[in-house]
């Protein structure tokens, strides 16, 4: 294997073969030598420097190779996988060593003996997982170690005995755990004068996440918290669709965070072992790089009895978690369901043949985002649109079954822009521009194709609604926006109403308008839009009873027209009105007036008329007005 390995780097380096002046036995030529010369108490020195830096070595440079004179050697950025006991020995003068980002895993016991005069090594950015204080022989001139960036999350008590003069060192790894097993670590640094890199944070446990190691105090270093697993995996994690005689293996891997952590696998529920009649084998669990825990089930000769939950549990001192997956044994004759398009306010979908009992997925139509201002300020969040799916489902007769489209925007730039708007939070600052944005919104009521316009309209003009008390000129809009609203296709109407008494609700939003207008010092009203007109008059209790007459009137023509100017809905004067009588005048009633409850009440009875309309939400498309008299 050695000889094996040196060979590569022989022949995958072997250059021109001029060797190089201050290293005259180094083969390979993409190594650089360079030389100091200085006298020291009349004899001559030579420093010689070796740097061998990304040149895709797989292995450490034969010491013999390598002048004894050497005092820094840099091998960072190669693909050296192991260290040997001994792969460096006779470079005694040498003092830097550089290994940073290899690929080293392997540290054998020993592999930096005889460098005895090594002042810094660089092992950070490598796989190192298994540390051992035999690791360090002969370091005792080591004074600065980095061994950030490996995959150990702890270190073991006594790992630095041999580096007596550590001064500083640096081992942050991405699944750093500070707990109870780093304690040795805090008092013998401390103990030792040895200074603890501030970058060295710790990232496990939570609560201590991102805190400099060196300044955490040894109470905090406890291991009775919620077990957290830095790395936890099982393979395959989706649903796996297997036949009859299949063979699939399951593999769990789990960071082994103390020595309680244990692997076991569940089939729905139950423990699973070894059955060798079913084709279940349980491989035994095994510890690698003293960091990782794996487990495999290996399910051959696939039968129905195997399918449902499949489930890797963990266990230890700390709690236990576990990590699930469904396998679907396919009978080789399921049954399919078939393609099928779904158009619907989500947009065009078209569902692949699908097999049974299957959850197929599609992804959301691309929507290019509207340019809406928002009242709020804030733009939508182009990253929530990442990934959104719908899913159905094709059942296990072959039959589509429950489907779900909630996550996709709406292929209607209004409907889009419409549901963002719900989702803002409205207050007194944005109620008035979002009021004017609805107005004009809805001013293309009768262009409206979706329900869900109506109901999220309604939805807004319920939460300005709330809002009047506070800003009366809301008010004009939502009767504004309620007018626009009658405009909106009949039968769009009665589905909104029916789905959500969208028609009853905005009404009821009018009413609450009329019934705040008329508290207060203000004891008239009167509001008028396209197609609702809001005319109220307090009238003293004391001095009144008798009849209250309400006249509709519809204009000349009956085809539909939605323009405000096309109506007169002004009248107030009785008189005018049964003038009016002949064939514009629809409706006439009047009735008696209870004097005693509030005016509010009384309006609201008045506003029956509207309300009678709630049925289908418009009038029949003449001007309607309200009295009281
Ligand atoms: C270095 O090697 C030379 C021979 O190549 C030897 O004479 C010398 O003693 C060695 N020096 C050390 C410090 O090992
Ligand atoms: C080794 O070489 C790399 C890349 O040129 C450089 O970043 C690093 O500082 C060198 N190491 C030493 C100890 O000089
Ligand atoms: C390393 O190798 C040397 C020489 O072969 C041997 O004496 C020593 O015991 C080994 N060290 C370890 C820790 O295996
Ligand atoms: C130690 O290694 C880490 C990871 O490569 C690096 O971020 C850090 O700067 C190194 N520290 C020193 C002092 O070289
Ligand atoms: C960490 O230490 C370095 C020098 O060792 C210093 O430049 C840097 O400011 C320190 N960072 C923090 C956050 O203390
Ligand atoms: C963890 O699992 C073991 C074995 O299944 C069980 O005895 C123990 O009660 C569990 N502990 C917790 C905290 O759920
Ligand atoms: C209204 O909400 C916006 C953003 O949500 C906020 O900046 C503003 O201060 C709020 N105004 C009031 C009066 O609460
Ligand atoms: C007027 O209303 C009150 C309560 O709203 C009721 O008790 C009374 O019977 C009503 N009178 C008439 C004449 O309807
Ligand atoms: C108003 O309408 C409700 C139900 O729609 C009805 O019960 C009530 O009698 C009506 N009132 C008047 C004054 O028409």
């Amino acid at each position: 294997m050695r000889a094996l390995s040196l060979l590569c780097v022989v022949v995958g380096l072997w250059g021109s073969g001029l060797s190089n002046r201050n290293c005259p036995d180094l083969i390979v030529d993409s190594c650089h030598c360079s030389a100091e010369r200085s006298k020291e108490l009349s004899r001559q020195h030579v420093r010689v420097k070796v740097v061998c830096d990304d040149v895709d070595l797989m292995d450490t440079l034969q010491p013999s190779f390598v002048p004894n004179t050497t005092v820094s050697l840099n091998l960072s950025n190669n693909k050296i996988s192991l260290l040997r006991n001994g792969s460096f020995y006779g470079l005694a003068a040498l003092e830097k060593l550089d290994l940073k980002n290899n690929l080293i895993s392997t540290v054998e016991p020993g592999a930096f003996r005889g460098l005895l005069a090594l002042r810094r090594l660089d092992l950070s950015n490598n796989r190192i997982g298994c540390l051992s204080p035999e690791m360090f022989l002969d370091l005792g001139s080591l004074s600065k170690l980095n061994l950030s960036g490996n995959i150990f999350s702890t270190l073991t008590v006594g790992l630095f005995t041999h580096l007596v003069a550590l001064r500083v060192l640096h081992f942050h790894t991405e699944t750093l755990f500070c707990d109870c097993q780093l304690k040795w670590l805090l008092l013998w640094a401390r103990s030792n004068s040895v200074r603890i890199a501030n970058d060295t944070v710790c990232v496990f446990p939570t609560h201590l996440h991102g805190l400099e190691f060196r300044n955490l105090r040894e109470q905090q270093l406890r291991c009775d918290g919620p077990l957290e697993m830095p790395l936890f995996q099982l393979i395959p994690s989706q649903r796996q669709l297997v036949f009859r005689g299949d063979r699939l293996p399951l593999q769990c891997t789990a960071s082994y965070v103390d020595p309680s952590v244990e692997l076991w696998w569940r089939h729905n529920g139950h423990v699973v072992a070894t059955h060798e009649d079913r084709g279940v084998y349980v491989e035994e669990t095994l510890l690698h790089d003293c960091c990782l825990l794996t487990s495999e089930v290996i399910l051959s000769n696939i039968d129905v009895g195997i399918a449902g939950i499949w489930e890797c549990l963990v266990t230890s001192s700390r709690g236990n978690t576990s990590q699930q997956m469904e396998i679907v044994v396919l009978e080789t004759s399921a049954p399919y369901c078939p393609t099928d398009r779904v158009t619907n306010n989500k947009g065009d979908f078209r569902w692949p043949k699908t097999l049974a009992g299957i959850l197929a997925f599609l992804p959301c139509a691309p929507a290019t985002f509207g340019s809406a201002p928002h009242p709020s300020g804030s733009a939508p969040n182009p990253s929530s649109q990442r990934e959104k799916k719908a899913w159905r489902r094709c059942d296990r007769a072959g039959r589509w079954a429950e489907e779900d489209y909630t996550q996709c925007p709406y292929a209607s730039e209004l409907t889009r822009v419409l549901h963002e708007l719900t989702q803002i939070t409205i207050n007194t600052t944005n109620a008035q521009p979002l009021g004017q944005q609805l107005v004009a919104f809805t001013s293309r009521a009768a262009h409206f194709t979706d329900v869900m316009d109506v109901i999220f309209v309604t939805h807004l003009v319920e939460r300005l609604t709330r809002l009047v008390e506070k800003r009366r000129d809301l008010g004009d809009y939502i009767s504004d926006i309620a007018s626009n609203m009658m405009l909106v296709e009949e039968h769009i109407l009665w589905m909104a109403q029916n789905e959500a008494r969208a028609c009853t609700r905005i009404v009821q939003c009018v009413e609450r308008i009329a019934d705040l207008a008329l508290t207060g010092d203000n004891q008239v009203i009167s509001k008028v839009s396209a197609n609702i007109a809001l005319e109220a008059f307090l009238i003293h209790p004391s001095n009144f009873l008798g009849l209250s007459c309400t006249a509709l009137q519809r204009p000349p023509s009956s085809a539909p027209s939605p323009l405000p100017d096309s109506h007169s809905h002004t009248d107030k004067g009785m008189g005018r009105e049964r003038d009016a009588v002949g064939e514009s005048l629809l409706n006439f009633k009047c009735h008696t007036v209870n004097n005693s409850g509030s005016p509010a009440s009384q309006l609201s009875k008045m506003t029956n008329t509207t309300s009678t309309d709630e049925r289908h939400c418009a009038s029949a498309d003449g001007g309607e007005s309200a009295q009281l008299t």
